[in-house]
């Protein structure tokens, strides 16, 4: 099954020039889906981890079902002040301004194998920075994966030892 037939390309969103590439078509359809966290499955297993971490919010999409098929937990990343208690957080560049990923302090624990998720990976900058954040808590981060990969703007360099795999790359 090729899983790119499911992605639609939606030119000039969310700014004239973008192409985005929605994933909507890809969850409105139940084998294709299935594949996709099939396959996903497949790439995280090796990893070991002892819980997966979803980045809000398209990539809880993608942790939650993996989570139940590998039979793990998963913790929020959150964009700011969605979370109640205690939160630690970080701070990362956009290409005009600042944004910010948080987490409840006692999510992940010392010890901890977390492979993160996410829809889509382009600059890398959202996914560099919940990796920081993970291991500023004390877990280890051996693995993070992604739907879609934008290969061009080579985000995958941005993760120093952190292992990315991707299931649709376009270049
Ligand atoms: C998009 C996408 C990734 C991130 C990738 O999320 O879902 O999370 O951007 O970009 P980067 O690799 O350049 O950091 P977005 O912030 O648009 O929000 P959403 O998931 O809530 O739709
Ligand atoms: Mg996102």
């Amino acid at each position: 099954m090729d899983l790119k037939h499911h992605i639609r390309g939606i030119p000039d969103f969310p700014k004239p020039g973008i192409l985005f590439y929605d994933i909507s078509t890809l969850l409105r359809h139940g084998p294709a889906w299935k594949e996709a966290m099939r396959r996903l499955a497949v790439l995280v297993r090796p990893h070991r981890p002892t819980v997966l971490a979803g980045i809000e919010s398209r990539g809880f999409l993608v942790a939650a079902p993996l989570a139940l098929e590998l039979g793990l937990g998963f913790v929020m990343l959150r964009k700011r002040g969605k979370l109640p208690g205690a939160i630690i957080g970080l701070n990362y560049a956009l290409e005009y301004g600042t944004d910010r990923i948080e987490m409840q302090a006692d999510a992940v624990r010392p010890g901890d194998r977390v492979v993160v998720l996410d829809d889509l990976l382009a600059t890398g900058g959202t996914l560099a920075a919940c990796i920081a954040l993970l291991r500023q808590a004390g877990a280890e981060v051996p693995g993070a994966a992604a739907l879609i990969e934008l290969t061009f703007l080579k985000g995958r360099d941005r993760l120093g030892g952190t292992a990315f795999d991707s299931l649709i790359a376009y270049d």
